[in-house]
């Protein structure tokens, strides 16, 4: 629920438009910070990611009446550039892709998987793929991870098999994923596994739970350690997720 006070122009927006950090940004009730969207973002997707349809509902209230500040609940007040802000969340509340590119994310256990994903990474950069992010899903703030999820088109995910399941840093990031209805994508699969490679069939079964997630081809799959051999079918997926 939010509030618009008409004779100000205020809209009180509550959770939307808001974002962590605003005192240590912006000053109190100082300009927004030149980067709002990187924090925003992070906040949008992990806190209100799964709402999208009633914020567009929200935005188009919002649309029809003349806002000329907007006072979220926590974070700097947005007085310039307004349209700057709600085409973002337009964007991300319709599952829109914001930046073109490709978000690689891996879970490795002794670095082989992780060697895979990196290569991938050089691979799409080098095949002229505007921005390719990349996360170690071991390591990594998880929110970003989400956020980068949301953020591109195309993912990128590559994990190891772990006693007959899905190593549990890529299980946990599928499951924020679906909890915050991760949709309208396309992934690409690489598994790893040493004797009995399990990581692709949970990765399509969790992702089957998905709404518009389109799996391009078959999982790749990598025997512990990337191989020349296994190059043919690394550079298809390269192909396919560029395609
Ligand atoms: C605890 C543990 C469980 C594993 N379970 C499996 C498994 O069920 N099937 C399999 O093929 N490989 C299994 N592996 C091997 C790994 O999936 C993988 O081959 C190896 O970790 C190489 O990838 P990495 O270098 O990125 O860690 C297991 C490894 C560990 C440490």
């Amino acid at each position: 629920m939010v509030s618009f006070d008409s004779a100000s122009g205020v809209l009180f927006s509550a959770d939307a438009f808001g974002k962590f950090g605003a005192l240590a940004t912006c000053g109190f009730y100082g300009d927004e910070d030149n980067d709002w969207a990187c924090e925003g973002r992070r906040y949008y997707f992990n806190i209100c990611g799964k709402y999208g349809a009633q914020d567009q509902a929200l935005l188009k209230k919002v649309a029809s009446v003349p806002v000329r500040i907007i006072y979220p609940l926590h974070g700097p007040v947005l007085c310039k550039d307004l349209g700057y802000y709600i085409g973002l969340y337009n964007t991300w509340s319709s599952y829109g892709v914001e930046t073109p590119g490709v978000f690689v994310a891996y879970a490795s256990i002794h670095g082989g998987t992780a060697d895979v994903a990196l290569k991938v990474a050089d691979m799409l950069r080098a095949k002229g793929c505007p921005k390719v992010a990349v996360c170690d899903l071991t390591r990594d703030d998880k929110a970003e991870a989400v956020e980068d999820a949301f953020r591109y088109g195309t993912m990128v995910l590559a994990a190891c098999s772990y006693d007959a399941g899905l190593f549990t840093p890529a299980y946990d990031f599928l499951h924020a994923l679906q909890m915050k209805g991760w949709q309208k994508r396309r992934i690409a699969l690489i598994e790893n596994g040493s004797w009995a490679p399990s990581a692709g069939r949970v990765m399509k079964e969790m992702l089957s739970a998905m709404k518009e997630v389109e799996i391009l081809g078959e999982p790749v799959t990598i025997k512990s350690r990337l191989k020349p051999e296994d190059m043919p079918a690394l550079e298809a997926l390269v192909n396919t997720v560029l395609a």
